[in-house]
């Protein structure tokens, strides 16, 4: 019995959790070649207002005996006010740190039927397919020292972004494998003009490169440009690899630049066991309406079956059912474009409509 530790969170997650959890039972009726358990606990803003605490020591040893975590999205403006450190989100930065996911893939493909969703024109859109590498364990997300305090009787407030060779070289590592099985180009993106951290976040993923990766080809690219290059030619990418806030900002980018940000799964690995969660937060102005689009969540089911358990032909059963879905017409409204054969549905009614879709087409 493969044991899943489910987070559902705050806001929108518990809606798209729900969904995503029941195209898992579908798969598993489907397929029938593992069977699922699952267990949830509370995170974040949730976990808060029931213990005090965004993660508990319960939720922390839950999820470290289980085989994979499933997380929906933390956060919201109840919680805005509370001190630092019980923030919803410092649940979700304890779990990453805890399990050393050093390692955040973040795939923004689009999806033909889609085309039209992205604020861009259709002839920049159609056909982009990359993977950002995002380092989620470092940087100036950890880097000490941090935090407000007078200095000469001024207020003042510290982050630190601190990357240590190791840290650089394992990520890059990761970046330059997937872009070997992918089209074998892979962008690094550094500020290498102003950060010293970026000098050597250059010169090692360079030296890993060279060393490791010959049949690779690595570019550099600072990370303004990159910014702007997302928006003027996305299609130029393959896998980019870049520090933990670049990648945070970068890929709410690539996000929109593809349709929606309630499409995007991710995938953070390193440690012993792999959490998988949609890259968009907790929608707070949605919640509770049946709104939100189920589908990032449910391509992070997929990434999960990839990635943790080695189930490819049933991940791609469900990217595929997904696809069909969109095929079909089923929107939520923040893919919603008026059409003909186009349909504005809910959160439950296009996990249905996927659920159906995999039961058919096995
Ligand atoms: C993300 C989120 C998180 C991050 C927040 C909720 C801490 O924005 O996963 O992209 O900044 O990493
Ligand atoms: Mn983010």
């Amino acid at each position: 019995m493969t044991r899943i530790c489910v987070f559902p969170g705050d806001g929108i997650g518990p809606e798209v959790v729900r969904e995503a959890l029941s195209v898992l039972r579908t798969v598993e009726e489907v397929s029938g070649t593992r069977r699922f358990e699952t267990e949830e606990e509370l995170l974040g803003g949730a976990s808060y207002d029931a213990h005090g605490v965004p993660m508990t020591e319960r939720a922390l040893s839950l999820a470290r005996s289980s085989d994979a975590i499933l997380l929906g999205a933390v956060g919201g403006p109840k919680w805005d006010q509370l001190p630092f450190e019980v923030r919803p989100e410092r649940g979700l930065l304890e779990l990453r740190k805890t399990f050393g996911l050093f390692a955040n893939l973040r795939p923004a493909k689009v999806y033909g039927p889609l085309v039209d969703a992205s604020p861009l024109r259709r002839e920049l859109v159609e056909g982009i397919d990359l993977l950002v590498v995002r380092e989620l364990t470092g940087g100036i997300y950890f880097g000490e020292p941090r935090g407000v305090r007078m200095i000469d009787g001024v207020e003042t407030g510290c982050n630190t972004e601190v990357y240590a060779r190791p840290e650089i070289e394992r990520v890059a590592r990761v970046a330059f494998e997937l872009g070997r099985k992918r089209t074998g180009r892979v962008t690094s993106v550094d500020k290498a003009n102003v950060l010293e951290t970026s000098v050597l976040w250059r010169k090692v993923v360079t030296e890993v490169g060279e060393r490791e990766f010959p049949d690779v080809a690595l570019s550099h690219m600072l990370v303004d440009n990159c910014a702007m290059q997302l928006v003027r030619s996305p299609r130029q990418f393959d896998v980019i690899v870049t520090t933990n806030l670049f990648g945070d900002i970068l890929t709410d980018e690539a996000s929109m630049v593809t349709g929606s940000i309630g499409m995007l799964p991710s995938a953070s690995l390193g440690g012993k066991v792999g959490l998988y969660e949609p890259i968009h937060g907790s929608a707070p102005d949605i919640a509770g309406k049946g709104l939100a689009n189920p589908l990032a969540m449910i391509l992070s089911v997929a990434m999960m079956l990839n990635y943790s358990f080695d189930m490819t032909e049933e991940a791609a059963l469900i990217e595929n059912a997904v696809g069909k879905a969109l095929a079909d017409g089923y929107r939520t409204g923040d893919i919603y474009r008026e059409g003909p054969g186009i349909r504005r549905v809910g959160t439950s009614e296009i996990g249905d409509k996927v659920r159906r879709i995999l039961l058919d087409t096995t």
